[in-house]
């Protein structure tokens, strides 16, 4: 990957993490903590946001380079509407000026952009950045960035039962043949593999409302450090934590073959329940 020049030690770092054991092949973020970084430091919230925006950059970055196929960022979720009007509107300024500043280099960097949650409700010029990368980057084939926009579980929930309810009354789908995977086609997650590993920042024990249906066998990192504060080192310390894990999908130890490989039941099983 061609981005930014990566401090002398990292490639070392990403090399020692490669070797160590595997890199997730999605990892998903709640970004928190960004008003007590500002608070913490006597700096208007605002500030905090601003530094989050530097977080979002190295951590897109690093997951590149590892060979991360899938990051999902929790970037405005369906409750944040409800934070003071001047906060919002400069939170989606903040977003909007991100998008100009930042897709072409993500572009140059095969990364592919895309978009949960109710992108109606953003304002216009947010609407139609978003189409525009959208669009410029579709082919890309490197790492897939979702961006959770005006997002939240039961909201994505709710249009997915929708959706199928409408099929169903109109006759296209019976009830009998909805499964897991009929679920999962009609969510905006559609076509993404489920999180392996979610990270969430400033120490709170929630899942507040993000990838309910698609982290029912996500590993779960949770650190102290507040987002502005989450760099590159802070990601290879949780990858690091999620290399120890034993992810058994509901299955006793003795059921998990020491090696990989597509071939084997267990590898089988955690492609049925995560995804494509
Ligand atoms: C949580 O901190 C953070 C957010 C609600 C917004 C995250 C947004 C960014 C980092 C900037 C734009 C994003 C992109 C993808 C360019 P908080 O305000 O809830 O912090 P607190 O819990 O300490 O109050």
């Amino acid at each position: 990957m061609r981005f930014g020049v990566p401090t002398s030690k990292d490639p070392k770092a990403q090399k020692a993490l490669k070797s160590a054991g595997e890199i997730p092949r999605h990892i998903a973020i709640i970004m928190d903590g960004n008003g007590r970084w500002a608070k913490r430091r006597g700096m208007p919230r605002i500030a905090g946001h601003t530094e989050g925006v530097e977080s979002v950059r190295d951590i897109v970055e690093a997951c590149g380079q590892l060979g991360v196929q899938y990051l999902t960022l929790y970037a405005f979720s369906t409750e944040n509407w409800k934070r003071p009007k001047d906060e919002v509107s400069l939170l989606m300024r903040l977003l909007l000026k991100a998008l100009q500043d930042e897709t072409d280099r993500l572009h140059t960097n095969n990364v592919r952009i895309r978009t949960i949650g109710d992108i109606a409700a953003l304002p216009t010029e947010v609407r139609e950045e978003l189409a525009e990368d959208i669009r410029k980057t579709q082919n890309n084939t490197g790492l897939t960035l979702t961006l959770a926009l005006s997002y939240s579980g039961r909201w994505d929930l709710t249009q997915a039962v929708k959706r199928l309810a409408a099929e169903v009354a109109g006759g296209s789908l019976l009830p009998a043949e909805i499964s897991d995977g009929t679920i999962s086609r009609y969510l905006s997650t559609e076509g993404t593999p489920d999180p392996d590993l979610l990270i969430r920042t400033s120490g709170e024990f929630r899942i507040s409302n993000f990838l309910l249906w698609q982290l029912a066998y996500s590993e779960i990192y949770i650190t102290p450090k507040f987002w502005p504060g989450f760099r590159r080192d802070e990601l290879y310390a949780a990858i690091q934590d999620y290399q120890k894990r034993e992810r058994r999908f509901g299955m006793v130890s003795e059921q998990l073959p020491s090696g990989g490989g597509e071939g084997n039941p267990v590898q089988r099983f955690i492609k049925s329940v995560t995804g494509p």
